[in-house]
C-alpha cells in the first residue's frame, strides 16, 4: 500500500500533515484502481487534485514569505504536474484509474518531495 513515511519528513509541522493527506488519497485512488471501482476512482482523483491545489498554494506562500530562491522553478514543477493531474482526472470519467496512473502520481510526489521540497527547509526554518 502507498504511504507517506518518515524518509519524506520536512520538520514542518502544517506541510508534513498536507503531504500526509495527500498520500492518503493515493492510496484510497490506488485501492480504487485494484478493485476496479470506476466512480470511487473518479472521486478520490478529485480529492486528491483538490488537496493538492491547497497544499501547493500553501508551500508557495511560504517560500514566497522566506524568500526561497528556487520559487520559480518549483512553482513550475507545480504546475505542470497540476496540468498533468488534471487530465488524469479527465481520463478518469469513466474508465477505470490504470494502475499506471497510479505509479506515476506515487513517483511524482516521493520524486517532488523528497527532492524538490526538501530544498527549502532549511530557509523555511532559518
Ligand atoms: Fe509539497
Ligand atoms: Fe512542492
Amino acid at each position: 500500500m502507498i504511504e507517506w513515511t518518515p524518509a519524506l519528513s520536512t520538520g514542518v509541522p502544517l506541510l508534513d500533515e498536507q503531504h500526509k493527506a495527500i498520500f492518503q488519497w493515493l492510496a484510497e485512488l490506488e485501492s480504487a484502481a485494484a478493485d476496479e471501482r470506476t466512480l470511487f476512482g473518479v472521486y478520490a482523483i478529485t480529492r486528491l487534485k483538490h488537496y493538492i491545489r491547497e497544499h501547493f498554494t500553501v508551500e508557495e506562500s511560504m517560500m514566497k514569505s522566506a524568500g526561497y530562491p528556487d520559487l520559480v522553478k518549483h512553482m513550475a514543477e507545480h504546475a505542470a504536474f497540476r496540468t498533468k493531474l488534471g487530465e488524469l482526472q479527465v481520463k478518469s470519467i469513466g474508465q477505470d484509474i490504470s494502475a499506471d496512473t497510479v505509479v506515476f502520481l506515487r513517483d511524482w510526489l516521493v520524486n517532488h518531495i523528497g527532492k524538490t521540497d526538501m530544498a527549502y527547509v532549511p530557509y523555511l526554518k532559518s
